[in-house]
């Protein structure tokens, strides 16, 4: 009888522990243990009560009987518990985010693997023309030596340079060298010309005003590292933050098109195992027109600032058929879910890459600074060869590291009055200090769309002012998004995790000093609802928070770079893409929100209220310590060396056939 009362206890207990632990992160085996619980208990109780009655002489194990009562409680107990955890259940409650952690892992190891899998010039000559179908361009080696003598983790995915070029390879050297002049012989095109002559770099002198010093003097400076294994040429770089550069998609598929017929002809004609027919470049001073005597006064840019741009700089680049061209616009009162749900799962935003392609988001229109008034904006729908330091989707700028980060313009450099402090004694809030410069609002109201506002009012204490909807909306998984074990996540999965939002103090996110880029009520409106304004501080003071949001301006960010280094987890919400945008993963080395600010609260209170403090940490430090070995100064230039080489190489007359040679 005692070992029947044991067994009894057991199965309670085991049940109930199994149930109740909270330590199991899945909250729907709580509810499966619970039943198995209840159903074994049952089952025990009763095998016990029908045990006392029919027979003295078994015990609860070891009947001489068939199955006894008690048995098949625990055989339930036992195959509940194995078609719970090892069963293909359709239904999952993991939180949303540990998912995307999970994947960006997986992704970010995916990466490495490919983007650093030659372990010599010949296998990253082979790997490259694996990738690129075509021979690496003339100084390769050079180029590999300089790399790997600075450790360059990175040697084979040069993907986003290839993407920014393969367009020009449509247009005639001859005719990027004449487009090269003009936006460099007009100083009105607000683009600075930078020459190399024998090795060396130089500044042209073409009139542009010195208050981007910093630029030049940085791009000098990168530049001159390995100018001497570049061939003569002029560049074209945008000095201001704006991206400038749209081809129509009517325009650009069939200039996509004749590169890729361009090639296959060429891969049929000469296979690529023959070596390249030139292994030089013949571009000389000669290829290059001087400046004008006198100022050109014709240009190829419109000026576009203080304008709505979507559709003429953002749709444009979208096919006809896309979200963008369809509905022009969208009220920004409500969230649009189908703009948003394609990059998101649930209100969080799960692919980084997608959330800038603005084809499927037409409510961007209402919701960016640089389409409801870029503050300086001259752009052209032809595809000039601008350098720029970052842009939206669908632009055709060509990117490169900007020299502010290569300067160090804004330093990771806690000192000791304003250490990196240890995690935990960092404030747990979301920090942010910046300006409204994100775009001009001339007076009918533009600021209300603008990202940095936007947030600023999201974050505040009193954010019941502004009409945009800003609060947490419900879920939007797009039908069939399955988890990373195959299930299928459903919609209801996300509304827990929105209705227990706390929305109160989760951030310190201010404007500092005073209302900028206004005109008229814009600036006294912006001021009552924007307040409190704060004093500027010292930029190491951000060390001793420990989440720092990042917000779009009017282009490239100045601080994520710094803020990745540091020991805080960088919260980044923007359209803006920037050079390193491929080697840094979302949700692996920072946290991504959506510009629309829908899942920001939900994603902080992740963070902040849910318990996940440690997962913070752990993707801050893994931000830091992949920074350190892919965003370091030799990594920019590394970047640059190789851009310039491709680009050596596509205004070059002889460009067809032309490669290194070797390896
Ligand atoms: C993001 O979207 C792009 C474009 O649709 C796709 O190629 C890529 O695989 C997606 N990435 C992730 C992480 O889902
Ligand atoms: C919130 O806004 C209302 C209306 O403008 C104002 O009266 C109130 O003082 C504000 N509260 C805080 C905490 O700023
Ligand atoms: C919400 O957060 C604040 C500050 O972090 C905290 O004081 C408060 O207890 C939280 N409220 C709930 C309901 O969790």
């Amino acid at each position: 009888m005692t070992s029947v009362l044991a067994t009894f206890t057991s199965v309670l207990t085991i049940s109930t522990v199994s149930a109740w632990n909270n330590a199991h992160p899945y909250p729907h085996l709580h509810f499966g243990a619970a039943l198995v619980a209840i159903t074994s208990t049952i089952l025990s109780f009763v095998g016990y009560c029908h045990l006392q009655s029919s027979s003295k002489h078994t015990t609860l194990l070891f009947s001489r009987g068939m199955p006894t009562w008690s048995h098949l409680g625990l055989f339930t107990l036992f195959l509940t518990w194995f078609i719970l955890t090892w069963s293909t259940s359709t239904e999952v409650s993991y939180h949303p985010i540990d998912m995307l952690i999970y994947q960006a892992s997986a992704r970010h190891e995916t990466f490495l693997a490919q983007a650093s899998a030659s372990k010599s010039l010949t296998g990253a000559v082979q790997a490259y023309k694996h990738r690129y179908n075509r021979h690496p361009p003339p100084g390769f080696d050079r180029w590999h030596e300089y790399a790997t003598a600075r450790d360059s983790l990175i040697i084979d995915d040069f993907d986003s340079i290839y993407a920014d070029l393969i367009p020009f390879y449509a247009l005639e050297p001859s005719v990027i060298r004449e487009r090269t002049w003009e936006l460099i012989s007009n100083p009105w095109n607000d683009a600075a010309g930078l020459s190399i002559r024998d090795g060396k770099v130089s500044v042209m002198e073409n009139g542009i005003p010195g208050t981007h010093g910093w630029m030049i003097d940085g791009l000098v400076e990168m530049i001159g590292k390995f100018s001497e294994h570049l061939p003569d040429m002029d560049l074209a770089f945008n000095i201001n933050d704006e991206s400038r550069v749209v081809v129509p998609y009517e325009s650009m598929k069939p200039m996509k098109h004749a590169v890729s017929q361009q090639m296959m002809n060429a891969a049929s004609k000469v296979p690529l195992d023959t070596p390249p027919n030139q292994t030089t470049f013949s571009n000389t001073a000669s290829s290059w027109k001087p400046l004008p005597q006198e100022r050109n006064e014709q240009t190829p840019l419109h000026e576009k600032s203080w304008q709505r741009t979507f559709e003429s700089h953002g749709a444009i680049g979208c096919p006809p058929s896309s979200p963008a061209r369809q509905h022009r616009t969208w009220d920004v009162s409500t969230l649009c879910t189908t703009c948003a749900a394609p990059h998101s799962l649930g209100m969080f935003l799960s692919n980084w890459t997608l959330a800038a392609d603005v084809c499927h988001q037409p409510d961007l229109a209402d919701l960016h600074g640089m389409y409801l008034s870029p503050a300086a904006f001259k752009a052209t729908h032809e595809l000039y060869p601008f350098f720029s330091q970052s842009k939206v989707g669908g632009f055709n700028d060509i990117l490169y590291p900007s020299a502010w980060n290569y300067l160090e313009k804004a330093h990771y450099n806690p000192t000791e009055e304003r250490p990196d402090l240890p995690w935990e004694e960092k404030q747990n809030v979301l920090f942010w200090r910046g300006a409204t410069s994100e775009g001009l609002s001339q007076g009918w109201g533009q600021w209300k769309g603008m990202v940095r506002q936007r947030f600023v009012n999201l974050f505040s204490a009193n954010n019941t002012k502004m009409s945009l909807a800003l609060l947490p909306v419900g879920p939007i998984i797009p039908p069939n998004t399955t988890d990373f074990e195959g299930r299928v996540l459903h919609n209801r999965l996300s509304y827990q995790f929105v209705s227990a939002a706390n929305t109160t103090n989760m951030g310190d996110v201010n404007i500092v000093d005073g209302i900028v880029r206004c005109f008229g009520r814009d600036c006294v409106d912006q001021g009552a609802m924007l307040e409190p304004m704060v004093p500027p501080i010292e930029f190491q003071e951000h060390w001793g928070y420990k989440y720092l949001l990042d917000l779009d301006g009017a282009g490239f960010s100045g601080r994520f770079i710094p803020f990745l280094r540091s020991g805080c987890l960088p919260v980044k919400a923007g359209l803006f893409r920037e050079w390193w945008d491929g080697r840094v993963e979302a949700w692996k080395h920072f946290v991504p929100v959506d510009v629309r600010g829908h899942g920001a609260k939900g994603t902080m209170q992740y963070f902040l209220d849910g318990g996940h403090g440690k997962e913070g940490r752990r993707i801050a430090e893994e931000g830091k310590e992949w920074a350190e070995k892919v965003l370091r100064k030799e990594d920019m230039e590394i970047y640059m060396f190789r851009l310039l080489l491709e680009w050596g190489r596509v205004v070059d007359e002889g460009r067809e056939g032309m490669g290194f040679d070797g390896g």
